[in-house]
C-alpha cells in the first residue's frame, strides 16, 4: 500500500514524506488520492502532510449527474440487476456460515435451503402467514413466512431467505429472513470537524424563519463550525403544489435563489457550504436529481458546492450520504404505526434494507440507470435525510442517521394535516467520534 503511494507520487514527479503517507492511509490510501487529484499541487519535490487538501477541504465520494455517471438505460432492467447483485454480494460477505443462492441455480431437491432475491410479491394467507414471491433475473420462488414473523416486508427489497423447501420443491418454508445491512465498524475515529446539518430551507415561502437561519449563521461563523450541509428544498420554489402563489413571499424562483444566496453569502468564507437540491427545487422531480443548474449555481459564493441528490461526500475522513427524503413517504405507507414523527425508525428501515427507496413505482419516479444509484453503497458513517420537517438522530450498527430539521415554520396544509413540524434545529456532527449535538435557533 506505501509502495503503491510512494509511486503514485513518483510518477507526478516527487518524493512524499512518510508522515503524507501515514495521512494519506487514513483518509483512504490510494482511493482517496484518485478522487483528489485535481485538488492536488504536485508541484513540490517532497510531499508533505502540509501539501494535502486541509481538512476543511472535501472530496466527493459518489455524485449523480444526467449525462454521466450512472448512464441511462431505457429500461429498468439493468438497475434492478445491479440492486440484486450489489445487495446479493452483501448478503453473502455478511454471513458467515452460509451462503445465499441466486433463485435461478437453487436444486430445488434438498430439505435445507438458503436463498437470495429480490420480493416481487407479498401477500397475507387467510391463516395470517406472509407469503412472498422472490425472484432474480430468470427464476422465482414462493416463501411462506412464519408465523411468528412480525418485520415489514417491502416489495423490490432483497432479502436472504433460511429454510426448507416444501416437499414437490416449489415453495420455501422460511425459518428465518436476512438483509444486506449497511453497517460499520463502531469506534473508528476521523479527524475532527464540525459539521452543522440543516435542510428545507424554504427561503421565498412566508412561513421561512429567516432571523432563526441567521442565528444559525452567527453560529457557525462564532463556533467553529467548518461545514454547512442543507440537505435539499433550499428555496420553497414556484408551482410545486396547488395555489402556492398565496404562501410565497418571493414569487419569482430566480429571487428566492438570490435571496438564499445573500444568506448564505453571510458565512465566513472559510465555512464551505453543501448544497443538494430536493422536491421544491429547480430540477426536475425524477429521481436522482442533478445539482442546480449553472445559472442558478453562479449566484452563489465560492464556498457553496451545489451536488446532487443523493450524493456521497467524505468530510475529516469519514463518509456522509446526503439525500433529501422523498421516499419516506413510501416507507411511512408501507410500514403500519409509523408517523411522521417517526423518521428515526425509517431511516433503520433503509440502512436495514441497504437502500434509500427499495418499493418501485410509489411517490417516487426514477430515471432508469443503468446501475441503481440508491443502493446504499458505500456504506456511510452518517446518512442525512430532510423533507418531512421533522427531526431525529439515532444510531444504527456504527450509522449515524440524522433526519434534519427545516427552516420553515407550520404551513397552512400542515395545520390542516395536523401535523406540527420541528423547526430551527441545527445539528452539529464532529466527525472525530461521530458525536452530535443539537442546537436550538
Ligand atoms: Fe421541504
Amino acid at each position: 500500500m506505501n509502495e503503491d503511494i510512494e509511486k503514485f507520487f513518483l510518477e507526478r514527479g516527487c518524493l512524499i514524506e512518510g508522515k503524507a503517507i501515514e495521512e494519506i492511509e487514513r483518509r483512504g490510501g490510494l482511493d482517496y488520492i484518485r478522487k483528489n487529484e485535481n485538488r492536488i499541487n504536485f508541484s513540490s519535490r517532497v510531499f508533505a502532510v502540509s501539501d494535502l487538501p486541509s481538512v476543511n477541504e472535501f472530496s466527493i465520494v459518489k455524485e449523480f449527474h444526467l449525462d454521466g455517471f450512472p448512464g441511462i438505460s431505457d429500461n429498468f432492467i439493468d438497475l434492478f440487476k445491479s440492486r440484486y447483485n450489489i445487495l446479493h454480494s452483501r448478503l453473502n460477505e455478511r454471513s458467515k456460515n452460509h451462503f445465499f443462492t441466486p433463485v435461478s441455480k437453487l436444486r430445488r431437491d434438498s430439505g435445507q435451503v438458503f436463498a437470495s432475491g429480490m420480493v416481487s410479491d407479498y401477500s397475507e394467507s387467510k391463516k395470517g402467514y406472509g407469503i412472498l414471491e422472490i425472484e432474480d433475473e430468470t427464476s422465482s420462488i414462493k416463501v411462506i413466512l412464519p408465523k411468528t414473523y412480525k418485520e415489514t416486508i417491502i416489495k423490490d427489497e432483497v432479502i436472504g431467505v433460511a429454510g426448507q423447501f416444501s416437499k414437490d420443491g416449489t415453495a420455501i418454508f422460511a425459518e428465518n429472513i436476512y438483509r444486506p445491512e449497511a453497517s460499520k465498524e463502531p469506534g473508528l475515529s476521523g479527524t475532527s470537524v464540525k459539521v452543522m446539518v440543516v435542510s428545507d430551507i424554504h427561503v421565498g415561502s412566508k412561513n421561512f424563519l429567516e432571523d432563526s437561519f441567521l442565528s444559525m449563521v452567527d453560529y457557525v461563523n462564532t463556533q467553529g463550525i467548518s461545514f454547512v450541509i442543507m440537505n435539499g428544498d433550499l428555496v420553497d420554489g414556484i408551482g410545486v403544489y396547488p395555489d402556492q402563489e398565496s404562501d410565497l413571499a418571493i414569487n419569482d424562483i430566480n429571487l428566492q435563489y438570490r435571496k438564499l444566496a445573500d444568506l448564505t453569502s453571510r458565512f465566513n468564507s472559510n465555512v464551505r457550504v453543501i448544497i443538494i437540491p430536493g422536491n421544491h427545487d429547480i430540477v426536475y422531480p425524477t429521481e436522482p436529481q442533478n445539482p442546480l443548474p449553472r445559472e442558478i449555481n453562479s449566484m452563489f459564493p465560492s464556498n457553496v458546492m451545489s451536488l446532487s441528490n443523493p450524493v456521497w461526500v467524505e468530510i475529516g475522513g469519514r463518509i456522509f450520504l446526503l439525500y433529501h427524503g422523498t421516499s419516506i413517504f413510501d416507507f411511512l405507507e408501507a410500514i403500519p404505526g409509523t408517523t411522521m414523527n417517526d423518521t428515526d425508525k425509517i431511516m433503520i428501515e433503509m440502512l436495514k434494507r441497504g437502500h434509500l427507496a427499495p418499493e418501485y413505482g410509489k411517490n417516487l419516479s426514477f430515471i432508469p440507470l443503468k446501475s441503481d444509484y440508491y443502493v446504499i453503497d458505500p456504506v456511510p458513517d452518517v446518512l442525512i435525510t430532510g423533507h418531512v420537517h421533522s427531526h431525529s438522530v439515532t444510531t444504527h450498527k456504527g450509522i449515524l442517521a440524522i433526519n434534519a430539521s427545516t427552516f420553515q415554520e407550520q404551513t397552512n396544509y400542515q395545520k390542516m394535516m395536523n401535523f406540527n413540524p420541528k423547526p430551527a434545529i441545527g445539528t452539529v456532527v464532529d466527525t472525530r467520534d461521530l458525536s452530535s449535538f443539537l442546537v436550538k435557533f
